[in-house]
């Protein structure tokens, strides 16, 4: 019976083409369970995305789980008998999304054993394969742990000063990094290397040169030795120039040792990919070998299907007509790639690819008000005016081509939403959201405008004597519940919407976790400043896939902006 993959919806077909892909470069199917015991997990909640699982009492009364993530479950069962595994998946995985659980479906590969850099470039040139099958345009970037980690025991932090140096690294956040290295005590010479190494990113080659000026110790300089020979032996094997390198790409370091990285298909405005050597994560199952893979989200590719005027998902791609064996139809670029590999090393180099550079148009997102008008007004002398923002209109998208920008105002606390979902490349946002809401966005620049301090505050003369559950009013109960958890106080949490001032004067609360900026509304409702949380100012924001995409667009307006 002829077999029609019409019938086949397109991430059905994506999971055909990259299971074909796969096996070509002899990776077998691995079959598991969906269910685990949850014990797998509790052990190794760093590990996983989201420490949220779904669990239940399974027949004998053990505490099981719903299996929310792969790898986990590969390695604890895989021999350490120092055979190479190459083993592919195709598996449904439980993870919170949102505020709900959703069963995502993951295609991924893994490779454990003598993994030398033989294994890495081809699981990487895999990485790459699978992107271009998926999509029109793509980007795999990588990063190294050990560089970082390198860099990072250069300096004296304890493990606390570390994870919060990691926490604004991997965000792009250059000002917060600056701050936390002066608070910390550490020197500029550090500080100017962790900034240099956030901002890089360009084609693996020629970024090689920048990290080598930034190489601190034998740490650092072992993970540039690791990715000069990845470098040549991805040439060797026909990979083009295009990988870039990506420092802000961090995962944990207690499962991560080397090469990691993550891939970006236009049109999706997350990851799509994920991976990396995970040596680390053998050893805590006290086993030898080492370790590498990825998986690909596939939901990604229901929730974002390509417009129907778009040319996404390139359909001539994707096998077609009659299941035959093979084909997993790739990109002409990947096919030469694939075909015509060059059999002697070449280390040095080649020039970046710049063929797919375009002029693309920037989205912004402007919160709707004073901040908007102030944050427009630095765009517009920064050169990206669009003379109809000026108008009197009720209109809420206003486009300058001339410019290559298009603004939205947006109300303040949705801004990082468009952005953090690519309906917006860049917007303006005040740090108090990004705090509140922790967007998954870069956090570029600080534009110094909006200014103002997160506080508690209360009645005049309130003493907190600690005898019972402290009352707190605010509309911002994420970042009120963080501040009282580092105190280590019991509080009550009432979530307000505006006017938060009113609660402690009605006896609704003792404190208020809330915003000031001149401070008249405390002093006019007789209540004071107890404590300041954090001062607050607007940001620059960028979805991270359109940072990928938009690179040199968004990269010379930060720089015309900071230069205003
Ligand atoms: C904010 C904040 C304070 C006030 C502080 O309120 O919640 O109420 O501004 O400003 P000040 O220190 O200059 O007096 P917003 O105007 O956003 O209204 P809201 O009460 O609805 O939150």
């Amino acid at each position: 019976m002829d077999f029609s993959q019409d019938v086949l919806r397109y991430d059905e077909q994506a999971i055909m083409c990259l299971r074909s892909l796969y096996r070509q470069y002899g990776y077998s199917q691995y079959k598991m369970s969906r269910f685990e015991e949850y014990g797998l997990y509790a052990g190794n909640k760093a590990f996983l995305s989201s420490a949220d699982v779904i669990t239940f009492t399974g027949a004998g009364g053990k505490l099981m789980a719903l299996r929310p993530d792969v790898t986990l479950s590969i390695v604890k069962n895989a021999k350490d008998d120092g055979m190479l595994k190459k083993l592919y998946y195709n598996e449904n995985i439980y993870r919170p999304d949102g505020y709900e659980f959703k069963e995502q479906m993951q295609v991924g590969l893994e490779c454990m054993g003598d993994i030398g850099v033989g294994l890495m470039a081809e699981v990487l040139m895999l990485a790459k394969q699978s992107l271009e099958a998926l999509g029109e345009r793509s980007r795999l970037d990588i990063s190294h742990m050990g560089f970082l980690s390198g860099l990072l025991q250069s300096a004296e932090i304890n493990q606390a000063q570390r994870v919060e140096l990691i926490k604004c690294f991997s965000a792009k956040n250059t000002s917060a990094t600056t701050s936390l290295c002066a608070e910390y005590g550490l020197d500029d010479e550090f500080c100017e290397r962790l900034t240099s190494l956030m901002s890089l990113y360009g084609p693996f080659g020629d970024m090689l040169y920048d990290l080598r000026r930034i190489s601190v110790n034998d740490d650092t300089e072992n993970s540039i030795r690791e990715l000069e020979e990845l470098l040549c032996e991805l040439r060797r094997l026909g990979v083009q120039d295009d990988i870039n390198l990506d420092f802000s790409i961090v995962n944990d370091l207690n499962y991560y040792s080397g090469v990691i990285f993550q891939g970006y298909i236009e049109g999706i405005p997350k990851k799509i990919l994920s991976g990396g050597r995970y040596d680390e994560l053998l050893r805590k199952f006290g086993k030898k070998s080492g370790a590498i893979g990825f998986a690909v989200y596939l939901d990604l590719l229901e929730q974002h299907p390509p417009a129907t005027n778009h040319t996404y998902p390139p359909s001539p791609r994707l096998p077609t007509g009659s299941l035959t064996p093979d084909p997993c139809p790739l990109s002409p670029r990947a096919q030469s790639a694939r075909t015509s590999r060059p059999l002697t090393p070449d280390p040095c180099p080649l020039p970046p690819d710049s063929s797919d550079e375009t002029h693309p148009m920037i989205n912004i997102a402007l919160p709707k008000g004073r901040l908007g008008e102030k944050a427009y007004a630095i765009f517009e002398a920064a050169g990206y005016g669009c003379p109809a923002m000026q108008e009197e209109s009720r209109k809420l998208v206003f486009e300058s081509p001339e410019n290559g920008v298009r603004y939205f105002w947006v109300k303040p606390s949705d801004v990082a939403i468009y952005v953090e979902r690519g309906a917006a490349d860049i917007g303006i946002v005040g740090k108090d959201t990004i705090l509140e809401n922790s967007p998954d966005v870069y956090e570029l620049l600080d534009l110094g405008i909006g200014k103002c301090r997160m506080c508690v505050a209360a009645e005049k003369g309130f003493i907190d004597d600690y005898d019972r559950t402290l009352r707190v009013a605010t509309k911002f109960t994420n970042i009120a519940r963080d501040h009282y958890e580092k105190q280590g106080r019991e509080i009550d949490v009432i979530k307000l919407n505006g006017s938060i001032e009113l609660a402690p004067l009605l006896g609704l609360s003792d404190v208020i976790v809330d915003i000031v900026e001149t401070g008249k509304t405390l002093y006019e409702n007789n209540l004071e400043t107890t404590e300041t949380i954090v001062e607050i100012s607007a940001r620059l924001v960028s979805n991270k896939a359109s940072y990928k995409f938009k690179h040199e667009a968004i990269a010379e307006l930060c720089k015309r902006i900071t230069e205003v």
